[in-house]
């Protein structure tokens, strides 16, 4: 049997930490709000921004939120984080993703003020990353390294395959790993012989976003699997990127969906708030 690792419990812990950390930013005069933008309403998006905002609540800092019509120019997102960038009360600002299609994401992460970019998604921020500087890291990438740290994993030279390469959680979670002194291998679509790449994996990330793809023949004996994915199907259930039921019985260690990475995203978005208000 392998042991679960409590992404419900670890987030809870982390909020928590938080929320007396805001305590005492209060009492010396440190404050500040976390503004949270939406263009349209994707269901989905709603659901995200609506547990952001509870979460800043719940460890005590504002939230200010804008909800925008999907007929939003660029122009004027644009304008709206300009001035938001100006704002000393606001130190951090969220655009939730993804975007209409009619405006182009990656220069309204451009447009956000680095120092303001709580989500880690900045060139800056990423290339800050990669040379091991001071910056902020994407939430989920980070949550996972929080999940493994608090669980007792250790990463100091074992072999990591992140499956998966996207900008938001593969590309950082890899270079987090290597930070830890594992040993990183990155696969994705092109990947050959996947499964045997993966069968090396002593802790193996999984990130592709296809329902329960990862079976029993990608993981060695005694691995710790990390499962990113969350897809809802037809009737509701919820599943991951990982047949959980086959690869449990295998693992040392695993996480399940729901309760394993998705709460730490926004633990670490908190935790990024946090960083904002201390800057
Ligand atoms: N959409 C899905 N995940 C995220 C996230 O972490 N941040 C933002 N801004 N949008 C998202």
């Amino acid at each position: 049997m392998a042991y679960i690792i409590d992404g419900k419990k670890i987030s809870a812990e982390i909020k928590d930490e938080l929320r007396e950390e805001v305590k005492e930013l209060k009492a010396q005069g440190i404050t500040g709000a976390l503004a949270v933008i939406q263009v349209g309403c994707d269901p989905a998006s709603s659901v995200y921004v609506r547990n952001k905002k509870r979460a800043c609540e719940y460890i005590g800092i504002d939230s200010l939120s804008y909800e925008l019509p999907e007929s939003t120019s660029q122009e004027e997102l644009l304008k709206l984080i300009g001035e938001l960038n100006s704002k000393d009360s606001v130190k951090g600002i969220l655009v939730q993703l993804p975007l209409p299609e009619t405006i182009d994401e990656d220069a309204v992460i451009r447009a956000i003020d680095p120092a303001k970019d709580v989500d880690g998604f900045h060139p800056v921020n990423v290339g800050a990353l990669l040379i091991g500087q001071k910056g902020y890291v994407s939430c989920t990438p980070a949550g996972i390294i929080q999940l493994l740290k608090r669980s007792g994993v250790a990463m100091e030279g074992k072999h990591c395959v992140v499956v998966g390469r996207s900008n938001i959680v593969g590309k950082p979670m890899s270079v987090l790993m290597l930070r830890e002194n594992a040993t990183v291998t990155i696969t994705h679509s092109r990947t050959q012989n996947l499964p045997e790449v993966c069968r090396t994996a002593d802790i193996l990330i999984v990130a592709i976003g296809k329902r329960e793809f990862i079976d029993a023949s990608y993981v060695k004996e005694g691995a710790v699997v990390i499962d990113v994915g969350i897809h809802r199907d037809e009737n509701n259930k919820l599943a991951g990127d990982v047949r959980f039921d086959e690869v449990e019985p295998l693992c040392k260690a695993i996480t399940p969906v729901p309760g394993g990475v998705g709460p730490m995203t926004i633990a670490m978005l908190m935790y990024n708030c946090v960083e904002a208000m201390k800057n």
